[in-house]
C-alpha cells in the first residue's frame, strides 16, 4: 500500500510542528511578561475635540488667551518662543494696550549706558519673546542635562500635534513598581521611553483665571495647547477660509458650466 506510511508521517508532522510551534509560544509569552512589567509601548494618543479641527475650525480666541497666560507663568520659565514678537499677540484678540503691557513686564537688553556698561530696557511689542536662557548649555545645566524645546513650532514639530502636546501635560503617573527611574527624571506615560527630564509642569490651579473658567489640569491643558496651536500656525484660519472659498468657487463654476452645457446642447436634442 503506497498510502500505509502517510498516516503515520502526518502524525509525526504533526508533533514536530507542535513542538516547533511550541518554542516560540512560550517566547511570546515571556516577551508578553516582560512588556508587561516594562512598558515598552505608548498607549495611543487621546482625541480630543478642538475648535480649530476640521475645515471652518477657527482657535477658540479665550482659550488661546488663558494659554498665553499659562505659558506667560509657567512654561516660559525653561521654553523659549523665539519666533514670536509680542505684537503677534493681537492674534488671539489682545489689544495694543494689552500688549504693550505685557512686553513692559519683562527687561531685554538696552545696548550700553556712557560708561559702556550693558543696560537692560522694558521690552517692547516689536521684541521677540523673551528667551529664560541666554544659550543652551545655561538651558541644559538648569534642567537635568535636557534642553527644553522651542514652543514656537512644538505642534508641527511632534506626531500627533495637539494630541501629543495634551498627552504629555496629562501624562504624568507614578512610575510602575520596579521601574528604574534615573535620578532627575519623571514618568509620563507618552513621552518616549517614558522617562522625561521637565517636572510636570501644570496641576489644577496651576494659575489663577480672570474670566471664571475653573483652571483643572485638563482646562489648562487645553488652553496652552490652543495657544501653542495658534502659535504654530497663526495664518490658519485664513488658509481654511480661502480653501472654503476656493471649494465654493469650484462648485459654483461647475453650476455654471453645467448649465452652459445644457443650453448649448439643447437644440440638438430634436
Ligand atoms: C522646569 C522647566 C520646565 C517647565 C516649567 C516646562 N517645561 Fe516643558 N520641557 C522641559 C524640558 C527640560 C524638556 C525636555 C524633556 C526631555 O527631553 O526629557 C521639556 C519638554 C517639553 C515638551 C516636549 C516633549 C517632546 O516631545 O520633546 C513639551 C510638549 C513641553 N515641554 C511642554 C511644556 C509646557 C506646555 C509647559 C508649560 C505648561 C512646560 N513645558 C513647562 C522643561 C520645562
Amino acid at each position: 500500500m503506497r498510502f500505509k506510511y502517510v498516516a503515520p508521517a502526518l502524525l509525526l508532522g504533526a508533533a514536530l510542528v507542535t513542538a516547533l510551534g511550541a518554542a516560540p509560544a512560550a517566547a511570546q509569552q515571556d516577551v508578553a511578561k516582560f512588556k508587561q512589567s516594562q512598558p515598552t509601548e505608548a498607549p495611543s494618543l487621546p482625541k480630543l475635540a478642538w475648535s480649530f479641527d476640521g475645515p471652518f475650525g477657527t482657535f477658540d480666541r479665550a482659550s488661546a488667551q488663558r494659554g498665553f497666560l499659562i505659558y506667560q507663568q509657567v512654561c516660559s520659565a525653561c521654553h523659549s518662543m523665539d519666533q514670536l514678537y509680542y505684537r503677534n499677540l493681537s492674534g488671539i484678540g489682545l489689544s495694543e494696550e494689552q500688549i504693550k503691557a505685557i512686553a513692559a513686564s519683562v527687561q531685554v537688553p538696552g545696548g550700553v549706558n556712557d560708561q559702556g556698561q550693558p543696560i537692560e530696557r522694558p521690552g517692547l511689542p516689536s521684541d521677540h519673546f523673551k528667551a529664560p536662557f541666554p544659550n543652551e548649555e545655561a538651558a541644559r545645566a538648569a534642567n537635568n542635562g535636557a534642553l527644553p524645546p522651542d514652543q514656537s513650532v512644538l505642534e508641527l514639530a511632534r506626531e500627533g500635534g495637539p494630541n501629543y502636546l495634551y498627552a504629555i501635560l496629562t501624562g504624568y503617573r507614578d512610575p510602575p513598581a520596579g521601574l528604574k527611574m534615573q535620578p532627575g527624571m519623571s514618568y509620563n506615560l507618552y513621552f518616549p521611553g517614558f522617562q522625561i527630564a521637565m517636572p510636570q509642569p501644570l496641576q489644577d490651579d496651576s494659575v489663577q483665571y480672570t474670566d471664571g473658567v475653573k483652571p483643572t489640569l485638563d482646562q489648562e491643558a487645553k488652553d496652552v495647547v490652543t495657544f501653542l496651536t495658534w502659535a504654530a500656525n497663526p495664518e490658519m484660519e485664513e488658509r481654511k477660509q480661502t480653501g472654503v472659498r476656493v471649494v465654493l468657487f469650484l462648485v459654483f463654476l461647475t453650476g455654471v458650466t453645467y448649465a452652459t452645457k445644457r443650453r448649448i446642447w439643447s437644440d440638438l436634442h430634436h
